[in-house]
């Protein structure tokens, strides 16, 4: 189990106690051709996103000693504005520098959370994949709670949406059938 921190565990001293309730490797082999890398986006008492100077050059340094795995970067907040959510000035305020390092060192998914509307960019070999919310009645767009699936085979990621007591889709489908699946 890998565990980040989003902003409502970092409120009210969270961040002092979040480390000890719930370690965490920031590098994660999972296997021989797998990597994934944590950010930790949540600063205390702060809705917005933040990745930062230094953690983005760490980020960089890291990714690049990685050159033949499947790279997965996983962070609480969005680093993309998503549709359905609104005027946004909650992404990662300093996205602009992330994503010029994970498209430079060839990650091949970012794992993103915040604003529980499942949700995927595709920017030719990087996907950037929102995640909705499993367990909150809190849901944005989809109206359903949702979780996702990855599955990585011969180095390709496939990434599939779970409806929590539902179907099992590709996520894909959520972004080409976007009005077709609003109006069912
Ligand atoms: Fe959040």
């Amino acid at each position: 189990m890998i565990i980040i921190s989003g902003n409502h565990d970092y409120r009210n001293t969270g961040y002092l106690l979040f480390k000890k309730f719930f370690p965490f490797e920031t590098v994660n082999e999972l296997d021989d051709d797998i990597v994934l890398v944590t950010v930790g986006t949540a600063r205390p008492d702060r809705n917005v996103g933040e990745v930062g100077y230094r953690q983005n050059l760490w980020l960089e340094r890291t990714m690049k000693k990685y050159k033949d795995k499947v790279k997965i970067v996983a962070m609480h907040h969005h680093l993309i504005a998503i549709p359905d959510t609104g005027s946004d000035q909650l992404t990662v305020v300093d996205a602009g520098d992330v994503l010029r390092i994970v498209l430079d060192t060839k990650v091949d998914v970012v794992l993103c959370g915040h604003k529980h509307r499942p949700w995927a960019w595709n920017f030719g070999k990087l996907t950037v994949v929102n995640a909705g919310t499993a367990t909150s009645e809190r849901v944005r767009g989809l109206f359903e709670n949702t979780y996702n699936i990855l599955t990585i085979s011969e180095k390709k990621v496939h990434v599939e949406l779970k409806i929590v007591g539902g179907k099992r889709l590709p996520i894909n489908e959520i972004v080409s059938n976007y009005s077709q699946f609003e109006a069912e």
